[in-house]
């Protein structure tokens, strides 16, 4: 993977995002913005569709670019474009795995409360199927990974966690999930939408079997696309619950009566794909790589560090939320706001800041790219600290 080798990569990307000259945007949490670059060639195809409409030619052609863009996409999980399989969202990927593992009447699964809901979601349909979801609730934000392990038995078949938390930015460290999950033959799922394209994945090193994710967050890509990676061995062991032509060996040469379905990751693809998301998804997958993948993961921790300080320093009574440990601190940070204060997001949006307040103005969710800088953060500390001083 190329690595431009300078800091000055960060502000040559940001070029591309006329949005951050207007604003200091922090919310990329909520959804990414689309880059110049891509937003052209989306509407380039836009266009094509508009004036020309859609050629049998193109269209056999949209699922060879479908799979040239596997390949791209299989840089943000350091996986092989064998191993990625194209879906409309996170959620919908990962029921592949939970649906695929086969789940009997006494299994269990384990996640933590703090996931988002979309996890824990697929995990209690399967209640239905008689078997029981374990949650861990992590204490003061943070989950010890023992606390995991000591609810694992003799039944339990998947560990289910989000590796960066949406509820308070805590990353999980996902080898040791992994290396724990190998010894005991237990399936390790993870929902990467909040890292994957900013904090860094290797699939195999990892020992990871299942990772999801969604573009239109930090893959600063349109709504209706994800990608999952899966194991080359869940690829075989993982039951195929949905089906239809797209997972078939040749897509235009089809025996009706018996199916020939493909052996690798795309083998779950049933239908149809958003050719538009995948336009978005494998430009800023291309940007994402040339950056390089552990390269921007140490920016965007070393600017989560700056707030981290600045917010110490500067700040009387907001306060960071959660006592997460360096090692798993993460692109988001949540901010402790006083009631009192009022805080909401139109008032935030008046002043030049973009993120996200919710708990009625009580939790502030500042989410960190390689776009960003040190100066966005001074512009949010300048911020925060005259709230503190008006107390809004
Ligand atoms: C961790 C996580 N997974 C999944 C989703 C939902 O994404 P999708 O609609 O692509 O499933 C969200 C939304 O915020 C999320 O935070």
């Amino acid at each position: 993977m190329t690595n431009k080798g300078s800091r000055d990569k960060y502000a040559d990307e940001r070029r591309f995002f006329p949005i951050m000259e207007e604003c200091i945007f922090l919310d990329h949490c909520t959804g990414g913005i689309y880059p110049t670059y891509s937003r052209d060639a989306m509407i380039d195809y836009i266009k094509r569709g508009s004036e020309t409409g859609m050629t049998f030619e193109q269209f056999a052609e949209y699922w060879v670019y479908t799979d040239s863009v596997r390949n791209e996409v299989a840089h943000l999980f350091h996986c092989t474009g064998n191993d990625i399989c194209f879906g409309s969202s996170s959620t919908q990927l990962f029921n592949i795995f939970i649906n695929g593992l086969d789940l009997q009447p006494g299994d269990n699964v384990i996640t933590s409360s703090a996931s988002h809901e979309s996890v824990p979601f697929i995990l209690l349909n399967q209640r239905q199927n008689g078997v029981e979801v374990r949650f861990v609730d992590p204490i003061e934000g943070v989950t010890d990974p023992d606390q995991i392990f000591s609810l694992v038995d003799s039944r339990t078949r998947a560990i289910c966690l989000n590796h960066v938390e949406k509820f308070n930015g805590f990353r999980h460290d996902l080898k040791i999930y992994g290396d724990f999950c190998r010894s005991h033959g237990i399936a390790l799922g993870i929902d990467a939408s909040h890292s994957a394209g900013v904090m860094y994945i290797d699939v195999n090193e990892m020992n990871v079997d299942f990772v999801t994710c969604s573009g239109y967050k930090w893959l600063m890509s349109p709504l209706g696309i994800g990608a999952a990676y899966i194991s080359p061995a869940l690829q075989k062991s993982l039951k195929l619950v949905d089906t239809g032509w797209c997972s078939e060996k040749e897509r235009w040469n089809k025996n009706v009566y018996e199916p020939n379905t493909r052996t690798n990751a795309c083998r779950f693809e049933c239908g149809g794909l958003s050719i538009i998301g995948l336009i978005g998804l494998e430009s800023a997958v291309k940007h994402y790589a040339n950056l390089g993948s552990s390269d921007v993961q140490e920016y965007v921790l070393s600017l989560s560090d700056y707030l981290y300080q600045r917010v110490n320093l500067y700040l009387k009574e907001i306060t960071v939320y959660g006592d997460i440990p360096s090692s798993n601190r993460s692109n988001i940070v949540f901010l402790s706001i006083p009631e009192n204060y009022g805080l909401n997001e139109k008032f935030m949006e008046s002043k030049g800041i973009r993120a996200h307040c919710f708990n009625k103005g009580t939790l502030l969710r500042i989410g960190l790219h390689y776009i960003n800088n040190k100066r966005d953060i001074d512009s949010l500390i300048a911020f925060l600290s005259s709230v503190e001083q008006n107390n809004i």
